[in-house]
């Protein structure tokens, strides 16, 4: 018989994901640290597509770019974002330029749930502009690039299946909270069979 509170009799509804979750936006957009706490919440795996190159190459993003050129990174890009699709679906953060490769945006369309974590400029900015790590702002004129990258993607962020705005002064939580509805009212849109969140009964 069940003990009331005991953590290994006692079940709990939990939501079950059924296929990957995958951030995209622009840089500063919070694709990893929210993607993080996303995952935890979820209680799946997280991947960050610029770490896993990184781990890959035993480089950073920005030295891949400077010794090998731009289209070099964005081969193994596809690649790391091909494999992050495949086994257990998990939260994957993409790299803030991946959803502009076309073949990165069929996989994910067939394979996961993709998420536009958007923000206006002055926020993205305030969380980029004294990170060296990206190459494509390492210039004098780096906030009109952004603005630049921002307007020129907007249209290619927007095939997403979902957008959920950042705000300056939100938390993660507050944003893991307002992914998690977009995807529900995502999902209702769809026959329950093919939910990207179930609800299942799971012992604690
Ligand atoms: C890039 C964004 C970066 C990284 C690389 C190129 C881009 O990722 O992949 O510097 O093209 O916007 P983050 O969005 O995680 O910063």
């Amino acid at each position: 018989m069940p003990i009331a509170g005991d953590p290994k009799t006692t079940s709990r509804l939990a939501l079950q994901l059924t296929r990957p979750l995958v951030l995209v936006g622009l840089m500063g957009a919070g694709k990893t640290s929210v993607g993080r706490r996303l995952a935890e919440f979820l209680g799946v795996a997280f991947c960050d597509s610029d770490a896993e190159i990184e781990a890959a190459s035993g480089m950073e993003v920005r030295e891949i770019f400077e010794r090998f050129g731009e289209p070099y990174f964005r081969a193994g890009e596809r690649r790391v974002i091909a494999r992050l699709l495949e086994g257990k679906p998990g939260v994957v953060a993409t790299g803030g330029g991946a959803f502009l490769s076309p073949e990165i945006r069929q996989n994910v369309a067939e394979k996961g749930v993709s998420v536009w974590l958007d923000a206006d400029l002055d926020t993205l900015w305030a969380r980029v502009k004294d990170k060296p790590s990206r190459p494509l702002l390492q210039r004098p004129d780096a906030k009109a690039e952004l603005a630049r990258l921002k307007e020129g993607r907007a249209p290619v962020y927007a095939q997403a299946d979902i957008r959920v705005m950042s705000e300056a002064d939100g938390t993660h939580d507050a944003m893991v909270r307002r992914i998690l509805e977009a995807v529900v009212a995502h999902d209702r849109a769809r026959p329950e069979e093919t939910a990207t969140l179930r609800r299942i009964a799971r012992d604690a």
